[in-house]
């Protein structure tokens, strides 16, 4: 593997939903000032990489992927100075700093679209998707048809996401030259990588009904970030995730993103967005065992992640999130982030955060689920409507990060910009670090581990009992270097046929050469190094 590609390995990135981190000055909301005082604590977990969620001008209909300039940082959250700040301060702490790039779309409110909408003439127009009539009969992301009317040029414009986010057409050289700028100026202040939001979407076929991984898609990907200067630029991309889409995105040789995330694990346990289905632990581990695989064969990266800002938390679908809170968060993190790949972390999930329970629509902000509630109202009964969004909100993971018990949860002195989560008062990091089974301090030495042994980053990895239903246990393996991690998943089980070794890590009070009885959620890593 190439260097700029292996040293990825390295990476530990903790992904910050800046408007729900830390408000420090007093209106609600999270902001660049509140992130910045909180480096250490980040560091302290054991990342060296944030990833912020859109921070520029934006009139905030999708939580800043609306984006109205892209060179600006919206004032809710500070100026060019803090972000500056934080940059530096960041760095001199040894972290890298990865920023959200929004190409499929901008604001409608952008100067771009504002003129490109004013006339078929304007020199803007071109910038968008624009017909007479809708070119086809999708339905956009959230909600209603993705043809919006636009009066002053009598066309309609194309709008994959909200009427608020048009898409930009990628087919005009223009456009690409400004994203290209967009990039640079970025890179020129010194940031460390992109985190390309919805990137398949750029080249698109009418006429083929493709919404997404058109036919230019790899050729502008290239255009964009094939460039020399950006070698060592960190990019992930988020795209479509068959086996043959990710080679061709991600191959060393391609010159297109280093990484590209796989979420198909995450569909385990729901059918579409708000509908439970049982499920087993086993279905998340037959997945990650094929990308682990499919990742080693061709020389790829793989990103490991249960969380992020569009998914209601993973430990509450496929954990316990009530008695075995604890034990299924720790066991989860231990089964992912010790597999090949690039960790991913989402504020929250180092204390074990969990979905909420309301039961009004008001509790509820994210613009997807108001369009679902809106389009289903009437459809099926209030509650079980509720019982879904509760269920499938993207809210439940942007909920204010609670970093003590007290009413305001130590995150602003102010009315939160959206209800902190319904379990703030049981789920906050101070009462975490209070207890004997701290998810935070699980997560601090899971991630020390990781850190201090080069083979749990770089080595090879192999599954061991593959047969064994119910557990997820595999080997890292690095020259003389060999270490076990053993996850036994909702069932208790005895695993007496693993070799011995010197224990290393336990979410139980597991002591080496106990017998091999494996509590539900157990997990343990072994040093089998001789
Ligand atoms: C991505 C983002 C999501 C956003 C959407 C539209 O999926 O992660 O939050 O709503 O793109 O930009
Ligand atoms: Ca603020």
């Amino acid at each position: 593997m190439k260097k700029e590609f292996s040293d990825c390995y390295d990476l530990v990135v903790y992904q910050i939903y800046p408007r729900s981190f830390l408000d420090s000055n007093g209106d609600g909301i999270g902001d660049l000032s509140g992130i910045i005082s909180k480096l250490d604590y980040i560091r302290s977990i054991g990342a060296n990489a944030i990833w912020l969620c859109p921070i520029f001008k934006s009139p905030q209909c999708d939580n800043g992927y609306d984006i109205s300039d892209y060179r600006d940082i919206d004032p809710i959250y500070g100026t060019m100075t803090d972000f500056e700040r934080l940059l530096a301060a960041a760095h001199s702490k040894g972290i890298k700093v990865i920023m959200d790039f929004v190409a499929n779309h901008t604001s409608s409110e952008h100067e771009w679209f504002k003129r490109a909408r004013t006339s078929r003439e304007d020199p803007y127009h071109d910038y968008y998707y624009w017909a007479d009539e809708p070119l086809t009969d999708w339905r956009a992301e959230f909600g209603g048809s993705t043809w919006e009317y636009n009066e002053p040029t009598g066309e309609y414009y194309l709008h994959s996401f909200a009427v608020g986010q048009p898409d930009v057409n990628w087919t005009n050289p223009k456009v690409r030259e400004e994203y290209k700028a967009i990039v640079d100026f970025w890179v020129a202040k010194g940031v460390d990588g992109f985190r390309c939001d919805v990137l398949d979407h750029i080249s698109k076929d009418f006429a083929k009904g493709l919404r997404r991984n058109g036919p230019h898609l790899h050729e502008y990907i290239r255009e964009v970030f094939g460039r020399d200067h950006l070698t060592n630029i960190y990019t992930v991309g988020e795209a479509e995730t068959t086996e043959e889409s990710i080679l061709a995105t991600c191959g060393q040789d391609r010159r297109e993103l280093k990484s590209v995330f796989q979420f198909s694990h995450l569909a385990v346990g729901r059918k579409g967005r708000y509908t439970p289905v049982p499920h087993k632990m086993d279905e998340v581990k037959d997945i990650l065992v094929e990308w682990q695989r499919f990742t080693a064969a061709h020389d790829l990266l793989y990103i490991l992640l249960t969380d992020n800002h569009d998914r209601p938390w993973f430990n509450s679908r496929m954990g316990d999130d009530r008695a075995l809170r604890y034990e299924s968060a720790t066991c989860v993190a231990t089964m992912v982030y010790l597999l090949k790949g690039i960790p991913f972390i989402y504020q929250g999930q180092e204390i074990g955060c969990a979905n909420s329970h309301f039961t009004d629509i008001s509790a509820f902000n994210d613009v997807e689920c108001l369009g679902y509630y809106a389009e289903q109202k009437g459809r099926i009964p209030d509650d079980e409507l509720l019982a879904e969004i509760n269920f499938g909100s993207r809210d439940n993971s942007r909920r204010p990060f609670a970093w003590d018990g007290t009413a305001s949860h130590g995150f602003s002195t102010a009315a939160p910009w959206l209800p902190y989560a319904s379990r703030s008062g049981e789920i906050n990091l101070a009462d975490d670090l209070n207890r004997e089974k701290s998810v935070f301090r699980y997560y601090e030495a899971l991630f020390a581990l990781r850190g201090a042994r080069h083979v749990l980053r770089h080595g090879e990895w192999t599954q061991v009992l593959p047969e064994r239903e119910n557990c997820f246990v595999f080997l890292r393996e690095e020259g003389k270097e060999r270490i076990l991690v053993v996850c036994n998943c909702e069932k208790a089980q005895t695993l007496t046929e693993l070799p011995k070794g010197k224990l290393l890590l336990s979410n139980h009070k597991r002591t080496a050469g106990a017998n091999g009885e494996y509590a539900p959620y157990e997990c343990a890593v072994y040093d089998l190094t001789e």
